[in-house]
């Protein structure tokens, strides 16, 4: 097989890039390692950025979004027992957050993928990836046990954390920045209507809480818990008792219950490889940076990237100019940056720090009644929150 653009990972980095490619006439071919159905079921994070809304909107896959999406124009912060709303529109000009999981993006995605009679190949086996050091790439897999090879002009790495291709790039290319943080996320999902009509990060003594949603008839429920946690440990009663505690303020507050129907731990990261290129094999998503899901920053950084990566290939393709392609990685990370600050803060104000001294814990405080009282401190968050400019 001879395309384009041969890309590895059908997560939202792979499919946006794919779709955007498609709509700039470029030919591509999706190579993705778990099954449709795996993909498109996964529970992960679900808050769209307005950049991110308004990139699907423009480009044709935003209407089951703009149907079923919940617009969110402010969050609430919980500490000391007492709640702060932040209203995230009035601080940013109009803007809006608006949750939708990203399995659903992933299908709409997928639709538009198979609509277009483009290629794309789930659960292939054995991908890896070749010669981008030169001027003639290829990806190599198994699917429908017949062995494929795809010879392209430039490979997009968009597989994940724990994909192949950031590890083809030999060592000493790159440069890994990383931090690791001493807890994880106990995450729920509950068939029972949301608690609240916007989303609460609350900060307690006990650890960090979060209650988000997916529709008006599930809510989704994160626990901070220890980094080595198991499942084992977290029988329905106990999380709902943990929850009811961290959530607790004066005048009092009920979350409501239902039957859990999904649990997961995630270990908690922050992780950038620079640059996020070699060769002709661009990283984008998750391949390239992970940040602690905090401040809900994951996909839309992804969705970011693989902006900048299609608008390069298509300047390239187009007219056989590299500048944009050869900046790709500059031009990512100045925002990657940007970005894993905001979530290292938010992860940094909200968490319970294990072995906690009390400046600390003070200083926690302090970072939380300063950002719900000073408009200017607002402010920051808020535009950090609803989404830094694509190319900032
Ligand atoms: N070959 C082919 N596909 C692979 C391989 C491989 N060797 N390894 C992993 N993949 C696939 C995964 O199965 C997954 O579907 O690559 C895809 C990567 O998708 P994501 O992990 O979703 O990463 P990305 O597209 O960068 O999305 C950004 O933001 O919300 C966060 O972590 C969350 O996934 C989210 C991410
Ligand atoms: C989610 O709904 O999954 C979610 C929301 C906000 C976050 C992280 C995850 O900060």
């Amino acid at each position: 097989m001879r395309t384009q653009v041969g890309i590895v990972g059908a997560g939202p980095a792979g499919l946006m890039l794919a779709h955007l490619l498609h709509r700039s006439g470029i030919e591509s071919v999706v190579i993705e390692a778990r099954s449709r159905r795996y993909v498109q079921e996964r529970v992960r994070a679900g808050v769209l950025e307005q950049g991110t809304v308004d990139l699907m909107t423009a480009t044709g896959v935003g209407e089951r979004l703009k149907r079923e999406g919940l617009v969110h124009r402010g969050i609430e912060l919980r500490f000391a027992r007492r709640s702060h709303r932040i209203d995230l529109s009035e601080l940013t000009g109009g803007a809006a957050i608006t949750i939708y999981g990203q399995n659903e993006v992933i299908k709409d995605l997928t639709d538009a993928r198979i609509a277009a009679g483009a290629p794309i190949y789930f659960e292939s086996e054995g991908v890896t990836v070749h010669g981008f050091d030169g001027a003639e790439p290829a990806i190599r897999f198994t699917s429908g046990g017949a062995k494929h090879e795809v010879r392209c002009d430039f490979i997009a790495g968009c597989d994940g954390f724990h994909g192949v291709c950031r590890p083809s790039i030999p060592a000493g290319a790159l440069t890994i920045y990383e931090r690791v943080y001493p807890f994880a996320w106990l995450g729920i999902l509950a068939a029972v209507a949301p608690s609240s009509d916007e989303l609460i990060y609350s900060r307690h003594e006990r650890g960090f809480a979060l209650h988000s949603m997916r529709s008006p008839e599930l809510t989704r429920l994160y626990l901070q818990c220890a980094p080595d946690g198991k499942l084992d440990d977290w029988p329905d009663e106990r999380i709902w008792g943990e929850l009811d505690r961290r959530f607790e303020i004066d005048g009092g507050w009920t979350l409501r219950r239902g039957p859990i129907t999904q649990k997961g731990i995630t270990e908690m990261r922050s992780f950038v490889a620079e640059p996020m290129q070699c060769g002709r094999m661009f990283l984008a998503g998750d391949a390239a940076h992970i940040v602690p899901p905090t401040g809900a920053k994951g996909l839309n950084l992804a969705i970011a990237d693989v902006r900048v990566l299609a608008r390069a290939l298509a300047e390239f393709f187009s007219s056989g100019d590299r500048v944009m392609l050869d900046g790709y990685s500059q031009t990512c990370l100045r925002r990657v940056w940007k970005v894993q600050r905001f979530s290292w803060w938010m992860t940094s104000i909200l968490h319970r720090l294990d072995g906690e001294n009390a400046f600390d814990a003070r200083r926690q405080m302090a970072e939380l009644d300063y950002v719900t009282g000073s408009r200017a401190a607002a402010q920051s968050l808020a535009e950090n929150y609803v989404g830094l400019p694509m190319e900032s």
